[in-house]
């Protein structure tokens, strides 16, 4: 395929879908939004109102690098601050599909109101093939995919979802977003899901479970930032071990699963196979500077069975 001719195409008929009014584009930080947002932003310009959710749950430092990154593309993002309500969305949630439908839910809700704000009739987002395929097989419930499972946003939300991404799947992605002129660190990105961390923290979500998983997160990116893989990322699970201190005493700790995939379309994928030493390595830092964590372990699951992320 080629790359240029799509994004062209897809221009052109977001142009023509909006007409005069406005859309908004739902911007994640991840590869598939951040495509997506250049996209509608070439055919709508200052129409295209891009929305960053802080919703709590995002990686160190996630919504004020991607304002950055965006600004200097001349795009202008609109951060809301939402944390608060996914919190109390997923309070007492363990179950990992209700952790989805609810994150989903307040997504949907917090946009609403934002496109109410700005008049827009139009929601621009970057689903793509694997989040359709998978969302209908029954994989799991994706945050972005409504009206392929016979959920009307426009009823049941007020706006229209245009989803220009919809038949690639992620290297055809990254190849739209490099011909379209972002910059590699961005097409490059590794993939992070729609409810973020979320799906990296088994057990009940709250700020406190999210700070760790947040951290081990960053170690693994840091540790393994010069590995080829698809996706390196730490989890928080949900039960405890025991551990030791120096000084002698037992006590129950977190235990945090270590992942590494290598991937092409994310529908399979295995475990990289990284050297001992910085498996070590990474070990040795979430232990010293995450004290709550007692276990670190390293997951070797293939999907299928497994699946990349925990829920
Ligand atoms: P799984 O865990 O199902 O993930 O093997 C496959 C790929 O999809 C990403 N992922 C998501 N992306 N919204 C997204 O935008 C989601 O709800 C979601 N869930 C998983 C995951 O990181 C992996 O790259």
């Amino acid at each position: 395929m080629n790359h240029t001719v799509f994004a062209r195409r897809q221009i052109a008929s977001i142009r023509r879908t909006v007409g005069r009014g406005t859309a908004i584009s739902a911007l994640s930080g991840g590869v598939d939004s951040a495509v997506t947002t250049v996209l509608a932003h070439r055919a709508l310009g200052k129409r295209l109102k891009v929305m960053f959710i802080d919703d709590g749950l995002m990686r160190e430092n996630e919504p004020e690098e991607v304002r950055q990154a965006f600004a200097k593309l001349g795009i202008r993002v609109r951060i809301i601050r939402a944390a608060g309500k996914f919190f109390r969305a997923l309070k007492g949630i363990t179950d990992p599909e209700k952790k989805r439908k609810a994150f989903r839910h307040t997504f949907y809700k917090v946009f609403k109101q934002a496109v109410r704000e700005l008049g827009a009739r139009f929601l621009v987002q970057g689903t793509i093939a694997a989040d359709i395929v998978e969302t209908k097989k029954g994989v799991k419930t994706q945050h972005n995919v409504l009206d392929q499972i016979g959920i009307r946003a426009k009823d049941r939300y007020g706006y229209a979802t245009i989803e220009p991404l919809k038949t690639l799947y992620k290297p055809d992605v990254r190849k739209v977003g490099r011909a379209v002129g972002l910059p590699q660190a961005m097409y490059q990105r590794m993939p992070f899901p729609g409810p973020g961390l979320a799906c990296r923290c088994l057990g009940e979500v709250n700020p406190k479970r999210i700070a760790v998983v947040r951290r081990a997160c960053r170690i693994v990116e840091e540790e393994t930032a010069r590995v080829k893989k698809f996706q390196a990322f730490g989890v928080l699970l949900a039960d405890r071990a025991t551990g030791v201190t120096k000084d002698g005493r037992r006590r129950f700790g977190d235990i945090v699963a270590v992942r590494c995939v290598d991937s092409e379309k994310a529908i399979h994928a295995t475990a990289t196979t990284l050297p001992w030493k910085m498996l070590m390595r990474i070990q040795a830092r979430i232990t010293r500077e995450i004290p709550s964590v007692t276990k670190v372990v390293y997951d070797l699951t293939p999907k299928p069975p497994s699946t990349i992320e925990y829920i």
